[in-house]
């Protein structure tokens, strides 16, 4: 039995889906499951075991036999903490490493189907906020609450610039925009749930939002749905 609404969020990289889906979490007291983490522990996982990206067998294995915790932690920025194979892997699941490979690991019809199970069990009580980048479409299509938060590229290319500066990286803007104009057409193209606005969601664009703006939405229309 179904305790409480689901929220499902998705959109292109660096959108502000993160913020958004941790801060409307901790507003409602629900859990935050932020999938991206989990296709990014298979990824940094088939480097330690050096499993090519174009394995797609080898990979579909390395993730059947090798469950993604996610630890809720709210004293960290993140949210939570990620475990695979016995290794908190929290910090580096955004290395450079596992940025160039995971959306070529998250293309694999295997590895989306194992964790795409896990991520439904997740939900199966309510009480989530789930993001990613089929959520709204393949693994919650029934949520009460979908959400398709976009932004433009520049504006998603700067912010995520002014982050990385923040954390004292070394980057160009330019470089910066290329890499997510590369990841969103590798997230939009491939053949296996390509992140697409579901019929049914409600989009926001947030290029003239705070991530507040965003929160305050979201939590409306989280309180509409839960009244429904
Ligand atoms: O949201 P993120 O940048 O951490 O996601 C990492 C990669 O995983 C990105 O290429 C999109 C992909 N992904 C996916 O295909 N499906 C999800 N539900 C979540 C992420």
């Amino acid at each position: 039995m179904k305790k409480n609404i689901n929220i499902a969020f998705d959109g292109p990289a660096a959108c502000g889906k993160s913020t958004a889906a941790k801060a409307a979490a901790k507003a409602l007291g629900f859990l935050y499951v932020d999938t991206g983490a989990m296709y990014r522990a298979v990824a940094w996982l088939s480097i330690q075991r050096g499993i090519d990206s174009s394995d797609a067998e080898s990979l579909a294995s390395l993730a059947e036999n090798n469950p993604v915790t996610l630890i809720p932690d709210w004293t960290i920025s993140k949210g939570y903490r990620v475990v695979i194979d016995g290794n908190d892997i929290t910090s580096e699941i955004t290395s450079k490493e596992v940025n160039s490979i995971v959306s070529a690991v998250a293309a694999v019809s295997g590895v989306r189907r194992v964790l795409a199970g896990q991520q439904r069990d997740m939900a199966a009580e309510g009480g989530i906020v789930m993001a990613g980048r089929d959520i709204t479409t393949v693994v919650m299509p029934d949520a009460e609450l979908k959400i398709y938060l976009d932004a433009s590229v520049d504006v998603r290319a700067r912010r995520r610039y002014l982050e990385e500066k923040e954390l004292g990286r070394d980057v160009s803007l330019d470089e910066i925009k290329k890499r997510l104009e590369q990841r969103d057409r590798i997230d939009s193209e491939r053949t296996d749930s390509p992140l697409m606005v579901a019929h049914d969601a409600v989009v926001i664009n947030s290029d003239d939002m705070t991530p507040v703006d965003v929160l305050n939405e979201v939590v409306r229309l989280a309180g509409e749905r839960a009244l429904r």
